[in-house]
C-alpha cells in the first residue's frame, strides 16, 4: 500500500496526523514595537486544524 497526504508522519520529534504543511508566510501585521496583534492569533487559529504550521519569519529593519 502506498503513502498518501492523508496518513500520519513523524518529522523528528513533531508526530503529525496527515502531511500537508502550511509553508510560511509573510503577513507583516506586528506593530511598530515587534508584537504580533491579536489577529495574528486569530490567524493562526484558523489554520491549525489542518496539521503542521511554518510560522513567518521576523524581518528586522
Ligand atoms: C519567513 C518566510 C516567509 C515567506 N513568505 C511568503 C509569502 O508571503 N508569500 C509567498 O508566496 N511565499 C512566502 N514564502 C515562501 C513560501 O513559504 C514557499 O517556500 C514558496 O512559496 C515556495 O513554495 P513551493 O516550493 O511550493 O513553490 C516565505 C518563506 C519564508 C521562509
Amino acid at each position: 500500500m502506498s503513502t498518501t497526504l492523508y496518513d500520519a508522519a513523524k518529522y523528528g520529534d513533531i508526530e503529525v496526523k496527515n502531511r500537508f504543511v502550511m509553508a510560511p508566510m509573510t503577513r507583516s501585521r506586528a506593530d511598530m514595537e515587534g508584537v504580533q496583534p491579536d489577529i495574528a492569533a486569530t490567524y493562526y487559529a484558523q489554520r491549525a486544524t489542518a496539521e503542521l504550521i511554518v510560522t513567518e519569519g521576523v524581518a528586522p529593519s
